[in-house]
């Protein structure tokens, strides 16, 4: 799907457990402003609905699983996250919208800028409307 894809990370297993290393601008393409996690949400609590205009962003479902709904005006796409070394990566202009966290889920966000509400686009037809003019 346009700006989404999926990014396999290391994964250095050996029987001291895993361990998944992630350097900004080499193993996910933009550098890292922010990172924030998200937990402790209860079964049926969708979360999400929004798109950025500016900023990029990489999913890693930590533990347990979680889905993401993501779509442009072409295209839509669920994706399940159950796998703390894959990332999703979801560019501008990708509505999203997450749900089914399953108990004890924990879901990492690397984020390339720093907190901006002026950035979201929150009503779906808000989002349409200017993300028509860039998936023509
Ligand atoms: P929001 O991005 O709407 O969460 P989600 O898409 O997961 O449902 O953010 C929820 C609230 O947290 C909102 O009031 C904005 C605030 N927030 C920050 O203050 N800083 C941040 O970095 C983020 C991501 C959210």
């Amino acid at each position: 799907m346009y700006n989404c894809s999926l990014i396999k990370f290391k994964d250095i297993a050996d029987k001291y457990g895993h361990l998944t290393p992630i350097e900004s601008k080499i193993d996910i393409p933009f550098e890292i402003k922010r990172i924030y996690y998200i937990k402790g949400v209860e079964q049926g609590v969708k979360r999400g609905f929004h798109s950025h205009r500016k900023l990029h962003q990489v999913l890693i479902c930590l533990n347990s699983s979680v889905k993401i709904r993501t779509k442009n005006p072409n295209e839509e796409a669920v994706t399940e996250l159950n796998d703390p070394s894959v990332g999703l990566y979801i560019g501008p202009y990708v509505w999203r919208e997450m749900f089914d966290f399953t108990e004890g889920s924990v879901l990492l966000v690397l984020a390339s800028e720093y907190y901006s509400e002026d950035d979201y686009i929150r009503n779906y037809d808000f989002y349409l409307e200017e993300a028509v003019k860039r998936y023509k």
